[in-house]
Order: C-alpha cells, then sequence, then structure tokens
C-alpha cells in the first residue's frame, strides 16, 4: 500500500474549512505547485513539516525570526509575560520601553503607535497623512506590497505578483472599489522621470509617497541613491509624506533600517515582523508633529483591542534587545554574503544564469543575467528554473519563499554548518535543473 503523506492528508483536511486550506495566500504553492508543508515544530534555523522532515528555513517567518525560531531568551520573556495575562485593554510600562526602544534606534521616529500587523501600520500611516495634509492622493510604486488595505492594492507585489491578473492602474484584487484607486498613483520603481513628472502636475494634491526603501515584495530589488533623494526632495518641496514601508527592511538589514542606510528621514515609518520577533506586533512612527494629529490627540482615528499586547511587547523587547548586542549584524550580513556567493559558485559551475543579491539578513536570487532594478525586469526571471530549483531543494531539506517574486530571509542561526548544508544542496539541485 502507497504511503500516506501527513502533508497532503492536512492539506486535504484543511481546504474543507479554510479557503485554499492556508491563512495566507503564498502559503498554498500556488506558484511552485505541489503540498504545502504543515510545520510542526522549528527551532533556530530550522523546521520540521507533518513527516517530522527537517528544512533549513529560508523565509523565517517571512522575515520576523531574526533570533532564530524559539531563541531561549525570547521565549522565557514570553512565558514570564504571560503568566500575567494575555491581554489588558489598558497600558502598561513595557509599551512604553518598547516605543522608547524604537525612537532610539531610529532617529525618524519621535512618537510610534502600536499596532498588530504591517498592513494596519500602513492603512493607518496612510489615513494620518491624509488626515495631516487634507489631501487625498498617494503614490505608491509597482512592485511594492504594502498590506492589504483597498487603497494599496494596486500593483501590488508578493502575493498579487503571483495571483494577480492585474493591469495598469486596475485593482490588484477583487473587492477593491475603483472609486478608491482612483486616489492611488502607481510608478515604476527606480524611475525618477515618472516621479518627477507626477508632482511636476499635481505636487501640491500629493498626501504622501509611501515606499518599500529596498523592495522584498518583487523579490529583493535595491533602489538607487538618486530616486531615493528625488523622492525625499520632492515631498518636502510640496508638503507631501514620505512614508518608509520598513515592516520588512526595519530590523533586518541594518539595526536602524534601510534608513540609516540611505541616509534618508522619513516622516513617517511603517514597522512590523521583526519588531515583534514572531509575535503579532507592528508599530507607525515618526515627526511628532504629525503623529499629534492621531486620536486622542488629533482628529484622525486609530484604535485596537489588542495594540500594544503585552505578551507581543515582551517578545518584541527581547527580540530588539538581543539584536541591538554589539556585532549582530556584521555576523548576520556576513553568513547571508556568504550564503549568496556559494549559491551563485553553485550555479556557475552548472552554467545556470543566475546573480544574487543581500542587504543584513534579506537576500533575492534571480535566473537571469542581471540584477534586476524594477518590477518589470523580475517579471522577466525564468520562472520556470525557479519551480523546479524550489522543489529540488525542498527535497534536498532547504525551505525557500515559495514563489519566485519573495525576498528570502537568514538568521543569526544560519552559521557556517548551515549555510554550507544550502550550498550542498544548491550544487546537487543545480546540477539536476
Ligand atoms: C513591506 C511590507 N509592508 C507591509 C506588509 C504587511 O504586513 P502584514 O502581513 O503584517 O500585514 C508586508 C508583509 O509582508 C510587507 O512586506
Amino acid at each position: 500500500m502507497a504511503k500516506v503523506d501527513k502533508n497532503e492528508v492536512l492539506f486535504e483536511r484543511a481546504q474543507k474549512t479554510i479557503p485554499g486550506g492556508v491563512n495566507s495566500p503564498v502559503r498554498a504553492f500556488r506558484q511552485v505547485g505541489g503540498t504545502p508543508r504543515f510545520i510542526t515544530k522549528a527551532k533556530g534555523p530550522y523546521f520540521w513539516d507533518a513527516e517530522n522532515k527537517r528544512y533549513i528555513d529560508l523565509i523565517m517567518s517571512w522575515g520576523p525570526m531574526i533570533v532564530g525560531h524559539a531563541n531561549p531568551e525570547v521565549v522565557e520573556a514570553v512565558q514570564r509575560a504571560a503568566e500575567t495575562s494575555f491581554s489588558y485593554g489598558a497600558p502598561t510600562e513595557g509599551e512604553i520601553e518598547l516605543a522608547e526602544r524604537i525612537c532610539a534606534i531610529m532617529p525618524s521616529v519621535e512618537q510610534v503607535r502600536m499596532v498588530s500587523s504591517g498592513t494596519e501600520a500602513t492603512m493607518s500611516a496612510l489615513r494620518l497623512a491624509r488626515g495631516y495634509t487634507g489631501r487625498d492622493l498617494i503614490i505608491k510604486f509597482e512592485g511594492c506590497y504594502h498590506g492589504h488595505a483597498d487603497s494599496l492594492l494596486v500593483k501590488a507585489g508578493s502575493g498579487l505578483l503571483t495571483f494577480a491578473d492585474s493591469t495598469q492602474n486596475a485593482p490588484s484584487s477583487g473587492g477593491v472599489p475603483q472609486d478608491l484607486v482612483k486616489h492611488t498613483l502607481v510608478l515604476p520603481y527606480n524611475d525618477v522621470a515618472a516621479i518627477e513628472e507626477v508632482f511636476k502636475k499635481q505636487g501640491d494634491q500629493i498626501a504622501a509617497v509611501i515606499i518599500e526603501p529596498i523592495a522584498g515584495n518583487m523579490n529583493l530589488i535595491k533602489p538607487s541613491t538618486e530616486f531615493l533623494s528625488v523622492i525625499r526632495n520632492l515631498t518636502s518641496k510640496h508638503g507631501s509624506v514620505l512614508i518608509y514601508d520598513e515592516v520588512m527592511t526595519g530590523f533586518r538589514v541594518a539595526l536602524g533600517g534601510a534608513q540609516s542606510l540611505q541616509g534618508i528621514t522619513p516622516d513617517l515609518t511603517c514597522l512590523g515582523k521583526v519588531m515583534g520577533g514572531g509575535m503579532p506586533m507592528a508599530a507607525f512612527g515618526g515627526k511628532k508633529e504629525i503623529m499629534s494629529k492621531l486620536a486622542p490627540l488629533g482628529s484622525v482615528y486609530q484604535a485596537g483591542t489588542l495594540s500594544g499586547n503585552p505578551v507581543a511587547v515582551a517578545a518584541g523587547l527581547k527580540t530588539l534587545e538581543i539584536i541591538s548586542r554589539a556585532g549582530f549584524y556584521e555576523c548576520l550580513t556576513g553568513q547571508t554574503e556568504k550564503l549568496m556567493t556559494g549559491l551563485k559558485q553553485a550555479a556557475d559551475k552548472a552554467n545556470i544564469p543566475f546573480v544574487v543579491d543581500s542587504v543584513g539578513g534579506m537576500f533575492g536570487f534571480y535566473f537571469t543575467s542581471q540584477i534586476p532594478t524594477s518590477y518589470e525586469a523580475v517579471t522577466q526571471s525564468d520562472i520556470e528554473a525557479f519551480k523546479k530549483f524550489f522543489h529540488l531543494m525542498l527535497d534536498e531539506g532547504v525551505y525557500l519563499a515559495p514563489s519566485a517574486y519573495e525576498a528570502g530571509f537568514t538568521s543569526i542561526t544560519h552559521d557556517n554548518e548551515v549555510v554550507d548544508a544550502i550550498i550542498a544542496a544548491a550544487e546537487s539541485s543545480f546540477k539536476k535543473l
């Protein structure tokens, strides 16, 4: 009798009560095909599926698990917090400590409001920017994903890039009114002329420009220095709010996020992922002058039953403490670069067109011969080769993001042994491509 795979059994069962069998679309393996792995436990750089097969994890919960899974210090902090209840709906000292730590790490953030997801952070930051400026129009860039708030689901990356049949300026999702989307202008990433043109025509109507300062939702795409400085100058000149969506890059590409590497001071910053250490925790913050427009001080409403949740705060505080220790980012960056160099050499040996890039603990690899700089370019990479590579690596026990449009993530526990094992798996996989 053929052996029954427990992941398949769970997937069948999940699809009966959960749409598509998953609680977030990319988990369903739709782009790469096959059966999603159902995870039972994780430790450090590894997780195990329902068949008790071990994988080296290269998504790390899509970014948050930068200190490794089930880090003992974080587990202890969470256990201690949980013993005194999970939620109060009233303020706690821990929230102040977390806010103070964030403001100290990111000087552009003078005040910060905690929420429970990156989607809430970007949605609230936009509302605040609109309330502050009294304007409606926002600018976003092709292939950037800022969560699933209605007005941001236009040419949005990753999951939507994987699934949606999006045409220019049409919503990337069903259920989003065209009326809402008309307030969102979508421009190509890294296109200086396009943003100059829009500001020339409509600068005084633009409430905000929202950007992934290093894009991670159309694979990893870096901005040019000129692109960023033009955006900063134009938004300042026209009184528009510059929102850095650092939900992915914050505390991941460097302790102070992309803004610390780029020398840009945004007006508002959105944070998530790492700041909660794997718990539902996110935030938006920035200039006090803008943040003071939020309720209860100002007229822009924003609230949350579980905002600043004490267990999530405990996980976030401990995670931020660990990543602030001397040498953390040097080590993380070095290991990630070593991994990327190894993957590139393995592909070269097999004569496969393949390029790599990374910043801190975030990386991208592309089945093409030049590192892409736009959404357009990334969609021209060899997706069929990626799909085969994904499954070969999975068989070898390495879990990559199940889409060619996602960045990858390492942790401080991806040590030499782990990196060497991934490179060996890649050598064997490239040979079979
Ligand atoms: C840059 C960016 N912004 C916002 C979000 C939305 O965050 P969440 O999934 O926590 O709602 C994501 C999620 O991947 C993201 O990468």
